[in-house]
């Protein structure tokens, strides 16, 4: 490709699909049932208007934050992804490129590259853990993420096992014996540019999940580890509570799209909440966290940090989050996208991109600092929320 640089997030897409095998661009585009929330989660930002003005604006923005005790040069945070088999790099790349436009990521316990050398070229790491397995060997991840120097620590709660897409859900190898991998040659050897990122890296795609394990333990392959996930019983909020307890340092639950459930979350202790549906990968139907967030933020805005995920595919939709009460966003797919496009130069292109629109969108509404906006720059449509929880 001449000029592996792109505008958009939407052609970041474009190249991803076509540089990536088809069960691999699959497991990006993931979503639940019918893609209900998934679609909504995008569609929905589009609703909202902006008010524009002519004149007067300041001549620079101001776009620093700092999430979960770390500085941010804008309010956008890498969200934790399993990237398996997407890029020879993976998290590492990511690390790198969050790193180099000086933002804060979310590495997931379902991630392809160990802590360690994730926390080597980024320093602002924060761990992701989900409820799985017994509480010695969540404990023993969330030491070793310690140990490895994560800061902060996150709490993913938002999973049903819900399996089965209108679409057809993309076969993922259970392990590297030949007859698993073998279908998938095909798909494979049509994607030679993927093929030879492979080669020159010499590897190949694990599929294990090495941030599952401490110690000398080997690391189990992705469906293991999904295997003791959905075998374990889902965390009360005292279970909650007693793991926020357990981390002395920043602590956030990610996937909360319940007015009373923020509430909990901040009594059991957590600093931050994501306001999330795991990007239309949970129940479907479930509302887009734009849909939820204003009445989330003003109940809890005051007592936590309230972020959002879900949709973020322009600066403007980060601009349109803070404007309804979110601190800071975290982005999924987007990224995930740029790095299958390009790897580390992909996820820092669709940085800029986000930056570069957030840049625009606030020149355009006349405001000069992101922590100064606020719902009366957007024009949001009757009937945009669900009537409030009662
Ligand atoms: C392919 C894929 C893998 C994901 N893996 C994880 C994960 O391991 N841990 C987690 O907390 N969230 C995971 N998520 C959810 C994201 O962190 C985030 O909530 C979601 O992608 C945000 O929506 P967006 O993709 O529209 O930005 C995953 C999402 C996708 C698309």
């Amino acid at each position: 490709m001449a000029n592996p640089w792109f505008e958009t997030v939407a052609i970041a897409q474009e190249r991803a699909k076509k540089r990536v095998p088809k069960s691999v661009y699959g497991a990006l585009i993931a979503g639940a049932e019918a893609g209900v929330t998934a679609s909504d989660n995008v569609s929905a930002f589009d609703c909202i208007g902006f008010r524009p003005v002519t004149a007067g604006q300041g001549a620079e923005r101001q776009m620093d934050v700092t999430i979960m005790g770390q500085s941010a040069s804008m309010p956008v945070m890498i969200s934790p992804t399993g990237v398996q088999a997407v890029h020879p790099d993976g998290e590492v790349a990511v690390g790198r490129a969050a790193a180099n436009r000086g933002i804060p990521m979310g590495l997931s316990s379902f991630g392809s590259k160990p802590i360690e050398q994730v926390t080597e070229v980024n320093s602002q790491i924060m761990f992701q853990l989900y409820w799985a397995g017994d509480r010695d060997s969540m404990l023993a991840r969330m030491e070793r993420a310690r140990a490895a120097g994560a800061v902060g620590l996150i709490l993913t709660l938002d999973w049903s096992f819900s399996h089965g897409r209108d679409w057809g859900s993309p076969h993922i190898p259970q392990s590297f014996k030949p007859r698993e991998i073998l279908p998938h040659a095909p798909e494979v050897l049509a994607r030679p540019g993927y093929c030879w990122s492979w080669i020159k890296s010499r590897q190949i795609p694990r599929l294990r999940v090495p941030n599952f394990v401490t110690g000398d333990d080997a690391p189990p392959l992705f469906f293991e580890a999904y295997g003791t996930w959905m075998g374990t019983p889902p965390p009360s909020w005292d279970d909650v509570a007693w793991l926020r307890s357990q981390w002395d340092g920043p602590f956030m639950v990610k996937g909360v799209v319940r007015v009373d459930e923020a509430r909990r979350a901040v009594d059991a202790g957590a600093d931050a909440i994501s306001v999330s549906n795991h990007g239309g990968n949970n129940v479907d139907s479930a509302p887009a966290p734009i849909r939820v967030l204003p009445e989330i933020a003003d109940a809890v805005g005051n007592d936590i940090r309230v972020l959002m995920d879900g949709g973020i595919r322009r600066g403007s939709d980060v601009v349109k989050a803070l404007a309804l009460g979110a601190d800071a966003v975290l982005i999924g797919r987007a990224y995930l996208w740029g790095l299958a496009a390009n790897g580390q130069a992909g996820v820092e292109n669709v940085l800029d991109i986000l930056r570069g629109g957030i840049d625009a969108t606030m020149r355009g509404i006349g405001v000069d600092k992101v922590t100064d906006l606020s719902p009366d720059d957007v024009i949001v449509p009757d009937g945009f929320s669900p009537p409030p929880l009662r």
